[in-house]
């Protein structure tokens, strides 16, 4: 287990201010889930989430006050959030019990003992709560034993209706740690899927669980896991297929040299091959360029790889690259060994430019003027005449453009 000690410094600073202000204003915070779950396996990137009986408003501000830092508060969910210069966020929130009124629905809260607000989560391994004056930890449902069989448990047989959202968090949780779903939870898993527990939930809040699934550092594993549990299928149907992982592992792989591509609008193009219309993406919020881009990839991307395969030369190559969207150039790499080479080069195509201006040719105006300086472009580009020819050549070209349109 890392001790609080071993943390980085920022984490390390932030718990070391929140002791100091807690006891001044003799307060009692205790770090809770995700954190506690992540110190126990030794890791030490840790969200600072904190979480107090009495006083968490007195300890927000006050704590705010002393890093000049600024403090909001979510009274729906009787939390805060303080953020300062060099500090990680750092979350308070009032112990609180849940009631869920009917499945599906986001629980009405209503504050409690710190054991209320450990057994109302999701999994035992994320229930734990440490004590931040000498380390001691509350673990009512022990997930401790739990994070040493490495095990992914809920706290009881609802849990999935209540919430199901939670299974996609067992199965990102499972993937991201290398833990395996314990049997019951996983039959409790199966038949809430089975029963379409996901049909009370809103589709936003579906979107939002599988843009975060996407965002794991194994995408791939989880979104496959997903679509081979059906928990996909409510929005938009059973489309698993043989080659599914391999071609999501590819994307991820090709995201990984390109961590600036769409991943939201690759996946979910790779998710929906074979036949995308707009009403698949009720509640994702994905713009109508987006939408787009994810249709293109779902419907079109077959007749797409095959036309680069037969493309000769970089002209033929570059005109179908043009008239695609950037992340279909993406997949293009992904998919085809040695396009990624070809792309590339398109890339540089496209953003070399000629310092040359339409009254640099000193030729009457009209369309011929860009057409001249395109071709110029080109042939700078491909090395058959040398830049500094630029211009002559371009006037020469206009010129015979204009005569030829006499
Ligand atoms: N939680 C829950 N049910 C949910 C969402 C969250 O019980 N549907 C609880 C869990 O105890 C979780 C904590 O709220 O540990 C914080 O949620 P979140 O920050 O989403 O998860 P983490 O466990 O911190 O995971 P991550 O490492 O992905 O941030």
């Amino acid at each position: 287990m890392k001790r609080l000690l071993d943390l980085p410094t920022p984490q390390r600073r932030a718990i070391d201010l929140v002791k100091e202000v807690a006891a001044e204003k003799d307060c009692h915070p205790y770090l809770v889930g995700g954190p506690v779950r992540d110190l126990l396996l030794g890791r030490s990137a840790i969200d600072v989430d904190l979480t107090l009986e009495d006083g968490s408003s007195t300890l927000a501000r006050a704590l705010a006050k002393r890093v000049e830092g600024r403090v909001r508060s979510f009274p729906q969910f009787l939390t805060y959030k303080v953020t300062a210069e060099g500090l990680p966020e750092i979350d308070i929130a009032t112990a609180r019990k849940e009631r869920y009124r009917r499945p599906g629905a986001l629980p009405a809260v209503t504050a409690g003992r710190l054991k209320d607000d450990l057994l109302r989560r999701d999994f035992s391994i994320n229930a734990i709560a440490m004590d931040l004056d000498n380390g001691a930890l509350h673990d009512p449902a022990d997930g401790e034993a739990d994070i040493e069989r490495r095990v992914i448990r809920v706290l009881h047989d609802r849990s999935f209706l209540d919430d199901p959202t939670r299974i996609f968090r067992a199965i990102r949780l499972a993937t991201r740690l290398g833990f395996t779903i314990e049997p019951h939870t996983a039959s409790l898993m199966r038949e809430a899927i089975e029963g379409s527990a996901f049909d009370t939930v809103a589709k936003e809040r579906l979107w939002r669980e599988l843009f975060l699934a996407m965002d794991e550092p194994d995408a791939p594993a989880v979104l496959a896991t997903l679509v081979a549990q059906g928990a996909l299928a409510p929005l938009f149907g059973n489309r698993e297929h043989e080659e599914l992982r391999a071609r999501l592992e590819r994307v991820g792989a090709q995201l990984a040299q390109q961590p600036e591509a769409d991943r939201y609008v690759l996946y979910t193009g790779v998710l929906l091959r074979g036949d995308a219309s707009p009403v698949d993406f009720e509640g994702s919020g994905f713009s109508q360029k987006r939408a787009r881009a994810v249709v293109e990839i779902a419907n079109e991307f077959p007749r797409v790889i095959e036309s680069v395969g037969a493309a000769e030369t970089d002209a033929e190559r570059f005109r179908i690259y043009r008239g695609v969207t950037a992340e279909m150039l993406t997949l293009l790499a992904a998919e085809r060994a040695g396009e990624g080479v070809h792309i590339e080069r398109f890339r540089e195509f496209e953003k070399f430019k000629l310092p040359l201006r339409g009254n640099d040719l000193e030729v009457p105006g009209g369309p011929h003027v860009a057409q001249a300086i395109e071709r110029t472009r080109v042939a700078v580009w491909n090395g058959e005449i040398p830049p500094e020819e630029a211009r002559s050549y371009a006037r020469k070209v206009a010129k015979r453009l204009l005569e030829d349109a006499r």
